[in-house]
């Protein structure tokens, strides 16, 4: 059994930590989990008008989702929650009302910052969306990754041998969370 992993960075700037995080948990996925990244920085901005006709990038991103078996929610910190590059797709995801495509979906939230906190704000506010979205969020091992820029090297990839052990963990975690909830399907 292969399992479909969505992943979402929520900084678009070219050389994020967030989405090198992202490459990481690719990187170091069971052999089981393919992760695939999904870009969301072409995604309009939220609103309800649009809901009338969705553009094609939103019906994309529901397909997307609703092809899913888990989740990877990657984010910086911005202000001590999370960006709103990132919300902006959890809110199209979760629209039009009565059409969350999240619902159920096992979800692993993990973040990065430059500085020493590990984006914990950032991941604590997100961690109350997917409750409200009846996500099905891995509660331990939480992960973060502090002081992000002595972490990777110059081409992008993650070096810091305690962090790579503590993705290795958390996928001991989510792997098995991830085959359980499919196999309710
Ligand atoms: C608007 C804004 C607010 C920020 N607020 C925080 C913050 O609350 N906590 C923090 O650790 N870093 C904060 N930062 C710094 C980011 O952690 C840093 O820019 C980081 O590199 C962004 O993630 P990225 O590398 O994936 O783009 C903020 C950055 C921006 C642009």
């Amino acid at each position: 059994m292969n399992y479909n992993i969505i992943a979402f960075s929520g900084s678009l700037r070219k050389e994020s930590y967030t989405t090198k995080l992202v490459k990481a948990f690719q990187q170091f996925a069971p052999q089981q989990m393919t992760v695939n990244y999904v870009e969301i920085g072409h995604l309009p901005f939220i609103n309800q008008d649009l809901e009338a006709n969705l553009p094609a990038a939103v019906l994309d991103l529901h397909e997307t989702i609703a092809k899913a078996d888990g989740v990877i929610f990657a984010t910086p910190e911005y202000n001590r929650s999370y960006s709103p590059v990132l919300k902006n797709a959890i809110d199209w995801g979760s629209r039009p009302e009565g059409e969350n495509k999240w619902k159920r979906k096992p979800v692993a939230i993990v973040g990065c910052t430059p500085y020493n906190l590990g984006a914990f704000g950032a991941q604590n506010h997100l961690r109350q969306s997917m409750m409200y979205l009846d996500m099905v969020p891995l509660q331990q091992p939480e992960f973060y990754l502090g002081k992000a820029a002595e972490k990777f090297d110059a081409a992008g990839k993650l070096t810091d041998e305690t962090s790579i052990k503590k993705i290795i963990e958390l996928w001991e975690a989510f792997a098995p969370l991830i085959a359980m909830h499919a196999e309710k399907k």
